[in-house]
Parts: C-alpha cells; sequence; structure tokens
C-alpha cells in the first residue's frame, strides 16, 4: 500500500464512527465540539474576523468536520469558507453535519497538495492541529502548495506545536497521532518565496502560528 493510502486510511478511519469528535479535539458532545471551533478560530485569526475582506475566500488545510470552518462561515456570511481534508470520512460527515449552512463547502485531498485547487483563487489559507500530526516534508510541501493557491497579498496562517529545544527524533513517519515538535527556526524555515513570514505568535508553545503573505 502506498504511503498516501496508509495515511488516507488512518485518518479515514478516525473520521468513522461515534469518536470522531473525541479524536479531532477530545471532545464528545456534538454542541460543545462545534462550540470549540469558535474559540480555536480566534486563535487563528487573533479575535479579529473583521481583518477579513468582504467576499475573500478561504481555505482550512485539514478541516475536519469544519469546527473552525463551521464558526468562520457563521460569523462572516459575507465571505465564502472551503475545508479540505485527507479522510473521506471526515468530509462526509463535514458535509451533513454543516448543509445548512450556504457559505460553506467542503472537499475530499489527496493528503499532500492542494491540487483540487486552481492557482490563485484565495484570499485566506489556514490550517490548525493538522500540521502537527504530518511528516515535516508533507507540510512543507502542503505550505509550498499554499503560496500556489493563495491570491497575491493573500495570507497564509498555520499551526504547528512549537517547542523551545530541537527535538531530536520524529515519531516514524506513520505514527500520525504523534505530534512534531517545532522551534521557531524550524517552523519559520517551512516558509519559502514567494511568501514571506509577517508574524511568528507562540514561541515554544502549544500552538505556534506563523502568518506568511504571498508576494
Ligand atoms: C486533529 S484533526 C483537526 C481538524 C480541524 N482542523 C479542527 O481543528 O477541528 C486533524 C485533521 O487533519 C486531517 N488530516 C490529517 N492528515 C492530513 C493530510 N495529509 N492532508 C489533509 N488533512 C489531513 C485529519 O483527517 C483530521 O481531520
Amino acid at each position: 500500500m502506498s504511503d498516501q493510502r496508509i495515511m488516507k486510511d488512518y485518518w479515514n478511519r478516525e473520521g468513522s464512527g461515534d469518536k470522531a469528535n473525541w479524536h479531532i479535539a477530545h471532545i464528545d458532545d456534538e454542541e460543545e465540539f462545534f462550540a470549540s471551533g469558535k474559540k480555536d478560530l480566534d486563535k487563528v485569526f487573533e479575535g479579529d474576523l473583521g481583518r477579513l475582506k468582504s467576499g475573500s475566500t478561504i481555505l482550512d488545510v485539514g478541516c475536519g468536520r469544519g469546527r473552525l470552518a463551521r464558526a468562520l462561515a457563521q460569523a462572516r456570511p459575507d465571505v465564502r469558507v472551503c475545508g479540505i481534508d485527507v479522510a473521506p470520512s471526515m468530509i462526509q460527515s463535514a458535509m451533513k453535519a454543516n448543509s445548512h449552512i450556504i457559505n460553506l463547502s467542503f472537499c475530499v485531498g489527496d493528503g499532500v497538495s492542494l491540487s483540487a485547487f486552481p492557482d490563485q483563487v484565495f484570499d485566506y489559507v489556514y490550517s490548525y492541529i493538522v500540521f502537527q500530526h504530518l511528516p515535516r516534508h508533507i507540510t512543507a510541501q502542503y505550505i509550498a502548495d499554499a503560496a500556489r493557491v493563495l491570491k497575491r497579498k493573500g495570507t497564509l496562517i498555520f499551526q504547528v506545536q512549537g517547542s523551545e529545544e530541537l527535538m531530536p527524533v520524529d515519531p516514524p513517519w506513520n505514527n500520525f497521532r504523534k505530534i512534531r515538535y517545532y522551534t521557531e527556526e524550524q517552523a519559520k524555515a517551512l516558509v519559502a518565496p514567494p511568501l514571506s513570514i509577517v508574524k511568528v505568535r507562540g514561541k515554544g508553545e502549544h500552538d505556534l502560528f506563523i502568518e506568511a503573505v504571498r508576494a
């Protein structure tokens, strides 16, 4: 079985059945689960959704069941939000749970790229608690592809799990539950032109955010 297939199958199992919310956010209750999306979305956008221009197109990479994407689409009915995830089960479940929200859509991705989208179509791309589970080279591939799908002057915001110290050994590539830790330098090194870093938040903390703008 290919590496991509192994990764897809793992997350597909996590998204199947009634434990998906737990696997995603360690919250079982459906209402609490979606309510928690608002709090985490605030971390991504620093509580300032007003910064998003009306009419913006926004991509959530590794959207799961649409926890953050729902909060964003509901708070800003004047933008369009799209979630992509490697797991068909997550996407099926996201579509079902959010079918009432008209400015929100979902699609299944290949797990290594944003090839589902043409060049320069999004104003914002964000990702929360996803890259921390991925082998580092796949995270780097996603960030490079985020630059491709972003419009000029578009913004990428992503989270990885921060560490003050360099972690000597990663978990085996196919252990997707275990975390890959990033020093600030390692996280910054994921970003290359045409992206340039405009902000780093939460150095050494659980949520280390990098914000970059496309030239
Ligand atoms: C911990 S969950 C977070 C989901 C969502 N971001 C949230 O905060 O509710 C991690 C998500 O990343 C997805 N994922 C894992 N590997 C991925 C990959 N290679 N490409 C896209 N999505 C991936 C999983 O299917 C899962 O939905």
